[in-house]
Formats: structure tokens, C-alpha cells, sequence
């Protein structure tokens, strides 16, 4: 049997820190074949070794049947490796079709691919994809999951004849995610391989035909899909024979006798955000559930004071607020774990601690100086809370996993003393054992007394956390449920208006 890549005994430390050890993975053509682990396991320093990011401390990669190390991403990409990158890796200043077609301009007979080949093959794709965006939209104006469809339409397109995607569908809506797992199967048809990594075990099922488990930078073991099961799976991964993830809540704290510590009245912002009621408690938790794109967060930015609102009243503590930017937000003692960790959570390129302690930095000075010894205690006790796989605090937060990362974003608003909390999807990227951690932050903060509120399009996590759910569609408030007894399905039929 060929295999089209087949890594031998892989180790790969960074400095002192090991991070892969003994890894052995292959992979045959035409197999979809999923790459599963916890947070940090090391599924993406796996994969930058075979996309020519990083090279191995030792060990040893055939393409193919023939040894290959790959110098750099294109040599990688021009042995028919074609990788979608846990971080995007789209030019924000490039058009759609510039970024498809970036570095592979000389494709072409005549060295260049010519204008019109470019947007004829743009339009095929699109047309694969079910896919509407105008190719001269400049790439920083798209929503983060039109660009994450982008990335994906342009790795596909590449022609590749094995396919990386290291969890593609963070972003995506339902019928995007669904156009994905056709095109996966097309490829497949095509003789194309595929890994596929991600945290969501319903897409393994759906998708892939055997899958590797690592943890803590080891193989677990490679296994058929018929040998699998969700919870087998979530054991291989943890190494914990009962790691069930809790179902229900099983903690009220609201106090529904105070005055709201924050209301809406009739809140709009232009067409986007319509006719907005809402009311959050102290120690409430409200969850608001709608489809990708109904605008959730685009309610939440006027309550943070990135956007501005054309209309209605916003009330905290019972008091009328004009909030105009996210420092006067903080002010008024509200939180926020915002979805876009990247460009609003976090500074990649300063040390966690640095990161951690950035909304609260006025805690940590005295006379005018910093106490750093604080910030780093203050930085170790998140990081211990929340399960964050780090070697030291001082480390660079671009250095940690995707989930790990998350982690840090929430990690900022521990211990502060505030009155309402905003978590926008807080467990992408996050394994399925340590959405628990996250899901404890929210149980903290509620039993001090302070107001959430939770934006997942998990609604198996929306009930899990909520006390009261307000499905949102279309930038409006459509309805609101005690949460008693609800089913997905049930929050499904508001959704959609059945
Ligand atoms: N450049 C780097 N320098 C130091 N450590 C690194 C670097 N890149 C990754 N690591 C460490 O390697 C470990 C594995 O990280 P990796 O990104 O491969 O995890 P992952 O399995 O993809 O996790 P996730 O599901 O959170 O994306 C982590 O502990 C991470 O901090
Ligand atoms: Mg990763």
C-alpha cells in the first residue's frame, strides 16, 4: 500500500520545551483521516512540519514514498501540499481573487496567470463552493467566516493532492460547514487526502474515515471510524477514563428582585440592529442563541461602545449610559471575551502575562511603577484556574496553541470586580474537556453576583449555561425562554421561525 505522506518517528522541541515525541502518522490516497487532541496536544506543530513552517528535531517525512524536508511553505506547497492554517492567512489589504491566486501568479503558460483565467476560475469555484462574494472585495471587510470560506475555497483551488485543514469550520455557518463536507467528499472522490483537525467530534463522523489521537505531544493511537465513539474518543484524548462533560445547569444565582445591571429599551442601530429589549440580572446568566450571522455581536458592540447606537435606551445599574468606547465600558465595570481573539482579544506578540493583566493594569501599580512580581502571580493563578498549557508566563502568547490562546482571553477578566460579563463564542478552538474550565469562569462570575451574557452557537452549550435564552434573528429580539426543560430543538423551531 503507497502512502501519499507517512511521517517516521517525529520529535520537535522549541528551546527546551518538547512538544512532539516518537510521532508516527500516514496517511494512504483518497483517505479523509481526522487529527484529534486536547489543547496543545501538538496537532498544529504536526501539520507545520509537513506545510514547511517548522522542520523537525528529528525524524523523518516521506511524500509519496520519497523522503522529503520541506525548506520553507512553498517549497511545501509546490510538492502538492496544500494547508489551511489554524490562524488565516489571508492579506487584509488584498482583494478576494488577489488573495486566491497569491503566489501562483506565474501559473500561467505566459509566466503570469492571466486576469480573466483568474476570475473564470474564481467563479467556477465559487460556483463549487455555493459561494457569493465579490472577488474585488478587499479581504479586511469580510466577516471572519467569509474570509475563513475564502481560506478554504483558495487552499481547495491550489490543485493539491493531499489537503490539510486544521479546524476549518470555526466560523462557519451550518450550510457553510455543509458546503465544506461535500466539497471534502468530492475531493475524496478525486483520489485527494485529507486531515482534518478540529474539536468538534459530530464533523469526525460525518467526515472522516479513521483518525489519529495524540496527547501531551504523543500518538495515542490511529484508529477506523467504525472503532470510535464520542466518549472513546474524548477517553483517548484525555487519558481519563470518566471525563462526561456535564449536560445541564446545576447553579442558579440570579437575582431577579434588583434592578437589572444592564437593560436595552428599544435599542437600533440603523437596519443592522432593530428594536433591542433585553435585561440581564445580577448573577443571571442570558444566553443568546441565533444562527451565525443574525447579528448577535453586532448587539453586543453597542453595548461595548464599538458601534454606536441610532436609537433606544441603554441602562446600567438602572442608569441611562452613553458608552463610546470599550475603555468606558470597563469603566462601567462590564467585561468582554470577544469572538475575534486575534485582532480584539489579544497583543500575539507580548508575553502572556503582559496579556493577562492588560484591562486591569492600574491593579498592578504603584508610585507609577508596575509591579511585575504581581502581574506574574496574578498571570500563574489564571493559568492554573483555566488548565492554560504554557511553559511560563513570560512566554509570547502567539507561541501557545489556538486553545490555549482562547484561554488567555478569558483568563484577563478573572478577578475583576465587575458587573456584567460578555462572552462571545468562548469555546472556539477549545477542546471538548476544557470547555468545562470555561463554563466554571461563567459559574464564578454569576455567583458573585455578575450579569453574563453567553453568545455560543453551541446550543447544546446555550443550555447548558443559560438561565434565560433570547434567540436573536436578523438583528432583533424574536423571543425569550426561561430555560426549563428546553431542547436544542425547541430553540431550533424559534431560530427558524417554526
Ligand atoms: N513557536 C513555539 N514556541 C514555543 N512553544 C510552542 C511554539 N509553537 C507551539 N508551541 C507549543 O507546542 C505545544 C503544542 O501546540 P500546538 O499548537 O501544536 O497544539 P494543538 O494541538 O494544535 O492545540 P489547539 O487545539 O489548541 O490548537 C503547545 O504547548 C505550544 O505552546
Ligand atoms: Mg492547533
Amino acid at each position: 500500500m503507497e502512502y501519499i505522506l507517512e511521517m517516521k518517528d517525529i520529535h520537535k522541541s522549541f528551546g527546551p520545551v518538547k512538544v512532539l515525541e516518537g510521532i508516527d502518522f500516514s496517511l494512504i490516497q483518497g483517505e479523509v483521516r481526522a487529527l484529534l487532541g486536547a489543547n496543545g496536544a501538538g496537532k498544529s506543530t504536526l501539520i507545520k512540519i509537513v506545510g514547511g513552517v517548522h522542520s523537525q528535531t528529528s525524524g523523518e517525512v516521506f511524500l509519496k514514498g520519497g523522503k522529503v524536508a520541506f525548506k520553507n511553505e512553498h517549497d511545501s506547497k509546490s510538492h502538492g501540499i496544500s494547508i489551511i492554517y489554524q490562524e488565516l492567512s489571508l492579506v487584509p489589504a488584498l482583494t478576494v481573487v488577489q488573495n486566491m491566486f497569491l503566489g501562483r501568479e506565474s501559473a500561467g503558460a505566459g509566466g503570469f496567470l492571466r486576469k480573466k483565467e483568474m476570475y473564470r476560475e474564481y467563479e467556477r469555484i465559487c460556483k463549487d463552493f455555493d459561494f457569493d462574494i465579490d472577488p474585488h472585495t478587499v479581504v479586511s471587510r469580510l466577516s471572519i467566516a467569509k474570509q475563513q470560506m475564502v481560506e478554504i475555497m483558495k487552499a481547495v483551488s491550489w490543485n493539491a493532492d493531499l489537503v490539510i485543514m486544521d479546524e476549518p469550520t470555526t466560523s462557519l455557518t451550518n450550510n457553510e460547514k455543509e458546503g465544506l463536507f461535500q466539497i471534502i467528499g468530492r475531493l475524496k472522490e478525486m483520489g485527494k487526502s485529507i486531515i482534518y483537525i478540529t474539536h468538534i467530534l459530530e464533523e469526525v463522523f460525518r467526515v472522516c474515515d479513521s483518525a489519529s489521537i495524540m496527547r501531551n505531544g504523543k500518538l495515542v493511537g490511529s484508529y477506523d471510524i467504525e472503532e470510535l465513539t464520542k466518549a472513546k474518543i474524548t477517553q483517548l484524548m484525555t487519558g481519563n477514563a470518566d471525563s462526561r462533560i456535564k449536560d445541564s445547569k446545576d447553579y442558579h444565582y440570579a437575582d431577579y428582585t434588583a434592578v437589572p445591571v444592564l437593560e436595552l429599551k428599544g435599542v437600533s442601530r440603523g437596519n443592522v440592529v432593530r428594536d433591542v429589549d433585553m435585561k440581564v440580572y445580577k448573577g443571571e446568566v442570558v444566553g443568546l442563541a441565533g444562527l451565525v450571522g443574525s447579528k448577535r455581536t453586532e448587539i453586543i458592540n453597542l453595548i461595548y461602545g464599538i458601534d454606536r447606537k441610532t436609537g433606544g435606551e441603554i441602562l446600567v445599574n438602572g442608569k441611562a449610559v452613553d458608552i463610546r468606547s470599550p475603555q468606558q465600558a470597563i469603566a462601567h465595570r462590564i467585561g468582554y471575551i470577544p469572538e475575534d481573539r486575534k485582532n480584539l482579544g489579544l497583543i500575539l506578540d507580548q508575553e502572556i502575562y503582559k496579556n493577562a493583566t492588560a484591562v486591569q493594569v492600574s491593579r498592578f501599580r504603584k508610585h507609577g511603577l508596575l509591579n511585575r512580581n504581581q502581574e506574574i502571580h496574578f498571570a500563574e493563578d489564571g493559568v492554573k484556574k483555566l488548565g492554560i498549557k504554557i511553559s511560563s508566563v513570560t512566554q509570547k502568547v502567539k507561541e501557545l496553541s489556538g486553545g490555549n490562546q482562547q484561554k488567555v482571553v478569558v483568563s484577563k477578566w478573572l478577578g475583576q470586580d465587575l458587573d456584567l460579563i460578555i462572552y462571545d463564542e468562548p469555546t472556539k478552538g477549545i477542546d471538548i474537556a476544557a470547555k468545562e474550565d470555561i463554563f466554571r469562569t461563567i459559574q464564578d462570575f454569576s455567583s458573585q453576583g455578575i450579569g453574563v451574557i453567553f453568545i455560543s452557537s453551541d446550543l447544546e452549550e446555550v443550555i447548558r449555561v443559560s438561565d434565560r435564552i433570547m434567540v436573536i434573528r436578523d438583528g432583533t429580539a424574536v423571543c425569550e425562554m426561561e430555560n426549563r426543560d428546553l431542547t436544542v430543538q425547541d430553540i431550533m423551531n424559534k431560530i427558524f421561525n417554526v
